[in-house]
């Protein structure tokens, strides 16, 4: 079944708690929650106290993206927030096996992005250590920008890579996803699909959920 996990980078802070539950009444598999430093993206969002916040007000699983430099400080208050998945950016790490074991240490599952322009190579020598590799179909920094399309043969050829190796890693599309291209992005593989301004710009999110389950056949 192809999980949905609404980004709350496009909720409505005044109410984040409100908007957290609504999501997960509405149906939402897992919460996708966008971590952004000022220096790896051009824009600054939220930390560690705000996913804590978001751990008291759901059991959805948290899906953490750190797009910041220098991730391994902030692996241990991310892990002790509640992330259950810590995704950090193979551009962001020098060291990205040591950042990998880091996040698998404090009981977390790790978790590695590319951006558009990075390879699937990149991914090579990571691919076993970890549970997901998001795909970014957006640069990221922003919420509500348009699907790269080059995305989708990207995500064909990392589900082919898992397959041949024998891995079960997941494959999460994040940016620009919408239900009129959810169908063609399901199909290239994916398992997860983040959904910012589409979910929390629709208004009526039980409406959405039902209408991307009925896409996606799922349930
Ligand atoms: C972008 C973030 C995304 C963003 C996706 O840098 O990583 O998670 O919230 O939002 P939409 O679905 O609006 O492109
Ligand atoms: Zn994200």
């Amino acid at each position: 079944m192809i999980k949905i996990a609404p980004s709350l980078l496009s909720s409505d802070f005044t109410r984040l708690g409100e908007e957290v539950r609504a999501a997960e009444s509405a149906g939402a598999d897992m919460l996708h929650i966008d971590v952004m430093d000022g220096h790896f993206v051009p824009n600054i969002t939220i930390g560690p106290f705000i996913v804590e916040a978001v751990r008291k007000t759901t059991k959805l699983p948290l899906d953490v993206h750190l797009m910041i430099e220098e991730p391994d400080r902030y692996i241990k208050d991310f892990a002790a927030a509640g992330a259950d998945f810590l995704t950090v950016h193979v551009e962001a790490s020098i060291h990205l096996n040591r950042t990998v074991s880091l996040i698998r240490e404090n009981s977390v599952k790790p978790g590695v992005s590319l951006n558009p322009a990075t390879p699937v190579c990149s991914l090579d020598f990571i691919l076993p250590d970890v549970d997901l590799v998001l795909v970014m179909s957006v640069n990221p920094g922003f919420g509500g920008q348009g699907f790269i399309s080059g995305s989708l043969d990207k995500i064909k050829a990392i589900k082919e890579n898992a397959a041949k190796r024998g891995l079960k890693t997941l494959i999460a599309v994040d940016g620009g996803v919408r239900p009129e291209n959810s169908r063609d992005i399901a199909g290239a593989g994916a398992d997860i699909l983040v959904m910012g301004a589409a979910f929390f710009g629709s208004g009526d999110y039980k409406a959405l959920m039902g209408e991307m389950r009925k896409l996606l056949d799922t349930r």
